[in-house]
């Protein structure tokens, strides 16, 4: 019931090592709506890249069960687009043959994709950039260019773990800005995994606090402001309410 993109139903995840067992989250209850940006927090360790991994389908829960529901907008679940805190990109590859990466692993005309992948090279800022080699690029643009290769084949979700934590803060506000604009451009649906709690409170329309070990949803606070939203945001009263109310949450 109910119009959801992914639901996760009392997972818990327990990796096997040579101390027996570790459970690294339980207990995890979570509704994604379509077109919805949920940012997690959580001190290190509590699980939060296990969970996501359990929703890219790399781990397996070892019990409970994730669901999507990839029918609302009239096709299947058209799969999950990944950007992690390096960018991880193919030295030996162009920028443009980076982008194109996961068409070409996926066995699909490419010719078909060179138009979208210039497209959003250009709403990244990277018109120009395209047979230039990853290496000749500063890390901000190689992240830029991990975003479009994320988003080539309109992925039904976008899964980013902490993805701007090694930019400096004016590289990363200006990410902010490019990353909102891409979410709002094709609607997407985003999972955010952060330790910047300004980041997550920025862009989220929800905000999921972790905690405990073993790692559980200590609490969600839903974050109100229209979207897209102004770095200007930052400075207001009722944005560090948040702040303060996520910090607080975290600390104990
Ligand atoms: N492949 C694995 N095998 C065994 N234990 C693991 C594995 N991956 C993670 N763990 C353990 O599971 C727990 C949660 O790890 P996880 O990487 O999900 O935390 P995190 O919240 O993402 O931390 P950080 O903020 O530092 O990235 C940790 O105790 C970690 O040691
Ligand atoms: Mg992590």
């Amino acid at each position: 019931m109910g119009n959801y993109l992914i639901k996760l139903r009392d997972v818990e995840v327990r990796y096997n090592n040579r101390n027996g067992g570790l459970v690294a989250i339980t207990g995890i209850n979570l509704t994604v709506s379509p077109g919805e940006v949920v940012g997690i927090v959580g001190r290190s360790g509590c699980g939060k890249t296990t969970l996501l991994k359990v929703i890219a389908g790399l781990v397996k829960p070892t019990r409970g069960e994730v669901i999507y529901n990839g029918s609302q907008d009239g096709g299947g679940f058209r799969g999950i687009g990944m950007l992690f805190q390096s960018p991880l990109l193919l030295p030996w590859r162009t920028v443009l043959r980076n982008i194109l990466l996961p068409i070409e692993l996926r066995g699909e005309d490419l010719d078909k994709y060179v138009g979208r992948a210039l497209e959003l090279m250009e709403r990244m800022g990277l018109k120009g950039f395209e047979d230039s080699y990853p290496w000749e690029l500063s890390g901000g643009m190689q992240q830029r260019v991990a975003l479009c290769r994320a988003l080539i084949h309109r992925p039904s979700l976008l899964l980013l773990d902490e993805p701007f934590g090694s930019l400096d803060a004016i590289t990363r506000e200006e990410m902010w800005v490019l990353l909102q604009g891409a979410i709002s451009y094709e609607n997407y649906t985003t999972i955010l995994v952060t330790h910047d709690i300004r980041e997550a409170v920025l862009l989220s329309d929800r905000v999921i606090v972790m905690g405990g070990r073993p790692g559980r949803i200590k609490a969600e606070i839903p974050i109100p402001f229209r979207r897209p939203r102004s770095l200007e945001l930052q400075y207001s009263r009722e944005f560090n309410d948040y702040i303060a109310e996520i910090r607080g949450l975290l600390g104990d």
